[in-house]
């Protein structure tokens, strides 16, 4: 480190008030690179016969394999002193040894202002990491979900996606993110509605009112908060698909032609030979059907628009390596392999005489737009009235999608909008299926379970935490009633439940108090306070790295683990006994670091549990706008900051308890 550089990382801390730097100027000496600055380290003298007034701090960024040192020095600038080789205990564990004195390290005046002062500064920069790498303040984040057909009722699946979509937008919200834009709504074109709807004896139009409406229900009643919830009927995005057409044909990317092949209605699919097969029906009739969904496909030759896919492959395969596009690996590697081989160009419409619900081709109403076409178009609808509203170009979006239309997402969409000269998707977040039973939902086997069904069992928080707790994004989930009871009932209503229930108790907390927490709080709760204390360090830094991939099942565990443990201070120091004794210090740090993680899991829940979260920040007293990711470090908010000594007169609502309470059901058999 050359001297210039090192003169930076001095920080002086001579002032007692306020170490003599503001926070920002703390940021700019202290966090030169806050990406890459992990841990703290701190190393201090051995000499106990003077204050010390030279402390050295190695930061380890962890990235570049690298030692940095920072100084500070105290009141007793010149009496500088020699300082230990980097130390790997913890920055609050007593000494390993003794010094040669026999006692252990002088921690003087200015020792406990630099241990606050790189305490704070730790907590600092790891709030600053999940603000930083986000790169999320006042960035637009613009997140889908697919758009559902209309064509049967929704199903836990449907909410599922939507779920996954909706705990992003949270998450990216909390992290600054501005605005964000969170799209959903119902497909409604296309032969197979035309068919259900001509089915059920019902104008499409009407038939696609009634079942819209039934997803816009089931999504409110899961607490998805969407900004925009389109339907490809909208009169808006009828324009927005037709000038879209036009555009195409202007950079010759459409083209007269006809198409023979297998069509999928079920999956408004086209197919070639090989992705089809024959079955034998139980009446012993043959089959043909797609190999990817097992549905029936039909013969179709027919005169149609075709669009120059096989031209788009190059690009595709640029957009794909651009960066971590398609997540999880499993179906990047997918899309690459079906990149590996030619593309054959796309039929992108249909005779109107065989589908006439949809959006007749400009110019040539003899013609349908392929719903795909239609569908996908929706995305860019929503921007654009995004645009409209906000002024804001939030393009582009980020889709999260079941893994059965990844194709349509991950080759035909992308083309479109290059052959259209606009940008591909920043990033397509693909996951698994529920199955029940181990079989696909369907309405045959009579296995579809409704979101509403798991509503009234668990409430939409139960649902919510059993989907996000369980769904691994690569892999299929098994959906079992009993097991969502059970899970729930374990985690939130006696894991956290009990926690809050104990901490908010009118035995042990008549006057409703959440005591303010310092970090002399965690100390007094002895080894499992200073544990206690890493946990809730480390924690929001995981969870942000998880959420950010949509992990959230891994997210999850981590929150449990830090209730597990605050329970286990709970009922190891028995504040009951406590209080008993007179231990009114000890008993009151007890109450405070448990407050303190409820408040951190809390705000940490918001993105799963939304409501539950609010009603949980809501009774421990957190002011609203205190519940973004700013504020997960412990101790460090900044109403500590500004007000250190103030309590909090939490209000109890009863009904959170209550609801906290809602998910003992005795199904459990
Ligand atoms: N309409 C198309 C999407 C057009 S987007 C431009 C469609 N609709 S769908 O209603 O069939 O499916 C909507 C979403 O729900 C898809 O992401 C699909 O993967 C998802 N799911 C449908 N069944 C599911 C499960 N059993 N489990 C999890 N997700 C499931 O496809």
């Amino acid at each position: 480190m050359t001297t210039a550089e090192e003169e930076n990382w001095k920080v002086d801390c001579s002032d007692e008030e306020n170490y003599g730097l503001t926070y920002s100027e703390m940021l700019q000496q202290w966090v030169p690179d806050p990406e890459t600055t992990c841990n703290l380290f701190e190393s201090y003298s051995e000499d106990n016969t003077k204050d010390c007034s030279l402390f050295t701090f190695n930061w380890i960024c962890p990235g570049r394999k690298e030692v940095k040192q920072a100084e500070i020095s105290g009141d007793n600038a010149g009496e500088e002193q020699k300082t230990e080789e980097k130390s790997d205990f913890d920055f609050w564990d007593e000494p390993k040894e003794a010094n040669k004195n026999g006692a252990g390290p002088r921690r003087g005046k200015n020792f406990q202002n630099v241990q606050r002062l790189c305490r704070k500064n730790a907590l600092l920069s790891s709030s600053i990491k999940h603000l930083s790498s986000s790169k999320a303040a006042d960035e637009p984040y613009f997140i889908t979900t697919p758009i559902f057909y209309v064509n049967a009722d929704p199903h836990i699946g449907h909410v599922y996606t939507a779920v996954i979509a909706d705990a992003t937008a949270r998450f990216h919200h909390l992290c600054g993110s501005s605005p964000v834009i969170l799209s959903t709504g119902t497909d409604e074109h296309g032969l197979k509605i035309q068919q259900a709807a001509a089915k059920a004896n019902q104008t499409p139009i009407n038939f696609c009112n009634n079942i819209s409406q039934l997803f816009r229900q089931a999504i409110d009643d899961s607490e998805i908060k969407y900004s925009d919830f389109i339907r490809t009927t909208d009169s808006d995005h009828r324009t927005v698909v037709e000038n879209f057409w036009r555009t195409l044909v202007e950079t010759g990317y459409i083209y007269e032609g006809k198409y023979e092949g297998w069509y999928c209605i079920a999956d408004e699919m086209f197919l070639a030979e090989d992705q089809t097969k024959i079955i034998k029906l139980p009446n012993g009739q043959d089959q043909r059907v797609s190999i990817e969904s097992n549905r029936p496909v039909e013969w179709f030759s027919e005169e149609n628009y075709m669009f120059k896919l096989s031209k788009c492959r190059n690009d595709l395969n640029k957009w794909l390596e651009s960066g971590p596009v398609v997540e999880p690996v499993k179906y990047y590697n997918l899309l690459k392999s079906w990149l590996d081989q030619e593309q054959p160009d796309l039929s992108v419409s249909r005779p109107s005489s065989r589908l006439d619900w949809g959006i007749p081709v400009p110019g040539d109403p003899s013609q349908t737009i392929y719903v795909w076409m239609d569908a996908l178009l929706n995305y860019l609808t929503v921007a654009q009235r995004t645009k409209a509203s906000t002024n804001k170009s939030v393009w582009s979006p980020v889709h999260v999608i079941g893994k059965d239309i990844l194709k349509f997402h991950g080759i035909y969409w992308p083309a479109f909008l290059i052959a259209a000269g606009l940008q591909p998707p920043k990033a397509l977040r693909v996951h698994g299926h529920w199955l029940v039973d181990n079989d696909k939902m369907s309405k045959t086997l009579g296995n579809v379970v409704s979101p509403h069904t798991c509503i009234d069992l668990v409430t939409a928080t139960g649902l919510r935490y059993f989907l996000l707790h369980e769904g691994v994004p690569d892999r299929d989930g098994n959906f079992s009633f009993v097991r969502m009871v059970r899970i729930v009932n374990a985690e939130l209503a006696d894991g956290m439940g009990n926690l809050v229930n104990r901490c908010c108790g009118k035995s042990l907390n008549p006057l409703k108090i959440r005591p303010s927490v310092t970090l002399d709080s965690f100390h007094a709760c002895g080894p499992l306070g200073i544990e206690l204390l890493g946990m809730l360090e480390r924690t929001p830094d995981t969870v942000h790295d998880y959420y950010k991939i949509m992990e959230f099942y891994k997210g999850i565990d981590q929150l449990m683990s830090l209730i597990r443990a605050t329970n286990n201070l709970f009922q190891s120091l028995e504040p009951w006994k406590l209080k008993k004794e007179g231990q009114i210090d000890k008993f009151t740090a007890t109450m405070a670091v448990s407050l303190e993680t409820v408040r951190i899991v809390g705000i940490l829940l918001q993105p799963i549990i939304p409501s539950f979260s609010q009603r949980l920040l809501d009774k421990l007293g957190v002011p609203v706008d205190e519940r973004s990711w700013q504020y997960v470090s412990p101790v460090l908010g900044p109403s500590y900051k500004s007000s250190p000594n103030k309590n909090y007169m939490a209000t109890v609502i009863t009904s959170s308890i209550r609801s906290l309470k809602v998910f003992r059901k005795d199904i459990i058999k």
